[in-house]
């Protein structure tokens, strides 16, 4: 008897085994729900979405009512996240006061266990003085402080009278940066000649919004296998090492920080390896430069570097999340993707880090512009309870079994869509998958067509969100002609909310992505009705199909 208990206990343990193909519908998601929502619309209102989408949204998929989508909203994994009943619970535990409410401790501590020792505050110091932490609403916020101060900061210590960039640099980087200098001249530079550069493997559109914003120069630096689209490069997120060398070598005085995005969402939610960090984090060091994180998705890159780099299957999430964030000198971070939260961002210093010695007055101005924006700096903009949630997300967030199931959700996903013929980037990353318009339309058609918008805009009549970002959103226009991202991405997106979506709905949008996909001759362009010359156009933007 015992021998046959045997047999059907290995039986069941071969079906977990996660290179047997039926495993991943034997293995159960590693939660239970334990509160749902039933939509407010059906499948079927087909001709209700075709009216908001043309009258109402002028085809711009941020304008559309989301009680009207009965499928899959995939238009952000921002802020999305279902919560945990811990998270719930936490909620209702959260302290409103004024100053110092409990949630604020609480998170500090959970900051250090999460991130790792630099990211601690030092026992003995009183409360506010030399934070590592410094909380804002959400991302752009913590980033609108941070480049305000850095900026101000530079100008006390005197800006160098500007000068042509040094003939050292290849000539390649050299016109990207130039091109980009011209950018923010043409912009907002104002009474300024832009000097600072601040490189990264990609910056996020409202990181370079406020970079620019203070009249300094963002340059995405991504690796040459960046736009290769080719599985057998796993870290497609990372930088190039050789382009980063050359820019501090030539212009050292220039830069004032470097960035590493992970994961790199602009580029694809593709991972940077250990390796690149390292990298990163040596040759910064070795021109005396500080080195942060736009750490968005923190755990998601981190699970990346446990699956696909050599020497890490056997550490944990939070081995190797302290390993990455033991690299830099500061972090800046949306809790709304892997903070599983609903709403909060921070900035984070490390005290003992090139970039505290470097402004030793930075730490007292970010905490006036948190005062002058946000509110006292142990609240940040945030409720006491939203604090309480957040500190319960990080401890969520790193658990293998949910980022196991987070991922391989996001790559069941993909495969789906690969099955169904449709063009993705490869290797899928973490927290969305890329639909590649290019490929999708063979190549066909011109730029100005915008035809990623317009399948945005059938994807929304069938029921579901997707969201353009591509020549629209990161191209521009100079008034008379389009001038396409650089480096040129042109993809629309679909980004999974964790914890909130079973399989089978996101099975159902690939179904509705490879109908259109097997018409796509006859997906008209889109006209562009307003907004074309704007900043950060896609999110304002009224289109109507060219038909
Ligand atoms: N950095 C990255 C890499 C991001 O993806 C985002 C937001 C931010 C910064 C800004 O954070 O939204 O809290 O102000 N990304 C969202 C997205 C909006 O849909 O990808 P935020």
């Amino acid at each position: 008897m015992p021998d046959v208990l045997d047999f059907f206990v290995s039986q069941f343990k071969s079906s977990l085994d996660a290179t047997n193909e039926p495993s991943r519908y034997f293995s159960p998601r590693p939660y239970r729900n334990a509160a749902v929502r039933f939509r407010g619309s059906s499948m079927t209102d087909f001709e209700e979405r075709r009216r908001i989408l043309v009258r109402e949204a002028g085809l711009n998929v941020f304008l559309f009512r989301a009680d009207k989508i009965p499928g899959c909203d995939l238009l952000s994994d921002s802020g999305t996240t279902t919560m945990t009943m811990e998270q719930w619970a936490a909620l209702l535990l959260g302290d409103e006061a004024y100053g110092s409410n409990e949630g604020y401790f609480e998170l500090k501590e959970q900051v250090g266990a999460t991130f790792g020792t630099a990211w601690r505050q030092k026992p003995g110091l009183p409360v506010g003085e030399r934070e590592p932490l410094y909380l804002f609403h959400q991302g752009r916020a913590a980033e609108n402080a941070l480049f305000s101060v850095l900026w101000r900061e530079l100008k006390r210590a005197g800006i160098p009278k500007h000068r042509t960039l040094s003939k050292s640099l290849q000539p390649t980087l050299r016109a990207r940066i130039e091109h980009r200098i011209s950018a923010v001249c043409g912009g907002s530079a104002g009474p300024y000649e832009p000097y600072f550069v601040i490189p990264s493997n990609s910056h996020f559109d409202t990181t370079e919004g406020n970079i620019e914003d203070k009249f300094m120069v963002p340059v995405n630096l991504p690796c040459p296998e960046h736009l290769a689209n080719d599985e057998s490069f796993p870290f497609r997120g990372n930088m190039d090492l050789d382009e980063l060398e050359n820019l501090l070598s030539s212009e050292p005085d220039r830069v004032p920080v470097v960035y590493l995005t992970v994961t790199n969402n602009t580029g694809g939610g593709q991972p940077v390896s250990m390796e690149n960090i390292r990298r990163v984090r040596e040759i910064t060091r070795a021109h005396g430069v500080p080195f942060f994180f736009d750490a968005c998705r923190f755990a998601e890159n981190a699970w990346f570097i446990q699956q696909k780099e050599r020497g890490y299957r056997d550490k944990t999430i939070e081995e190797i999340v302290h390993e990455m964030f033991s690299q830099a000198d500061g972090f800046h971070i949306s809790f709304k993707k892997d903070g599983l939260a609903n709403i909060g961002g921070a900035v984070c210093i490390a005290q003992e880090g090139a970039f505290a010695e470097r402004h030793p007055h930075f730490m007292n101005a970010l905490t006036d512009f948190q005062i002058m924006t946000e509110g006292h700096p142990t609240y940040g903009g945030l409720a006491g309870r939203d604090l309480k949630a957040l500190a319960e997300g990080l401890r969520t967030v790193t658990r293998q079994d949910y980022l196991n199931l987070r991922i391989g959700q996001v790559m069941r996903f993909g495969e789906r869509l690969l099955e169904n013929g449709v063009p993705i980037v490869r290797p899928i990353g973490g927290h969305a998958v890329y639909i590649d318009i290019d490929r999708f339309f063979d190549g066909a058609g011109r730029d100005e067509d915008f035809k990623g918008i317009a399948l945005t805009g059938l994807l929304l009549i069938a029921g579901h969100r997707f969201c353009e970002l591509g020549l629209y959103a990161f191209g521009s226009s100079d008034g008379a002609r389009e001038i396409p991202p650089d480096p040129r991405v042109n993809n629309v997106r679909a980004a999974v909310p964790r914890l909130m979506y079973e399989d089978r709905d996101l099975f159902a949008a690939a179904e509705a992505v490879k109908i259109l996909h097997d018409h796509r001759d006859r997906i008209p362009g889109v006209r562009v009705d307003f907004g074309r010359d704007l900043k950060l156009r896609h999110f304002k933007s009224r289109f109507s199909f060219a038909i």
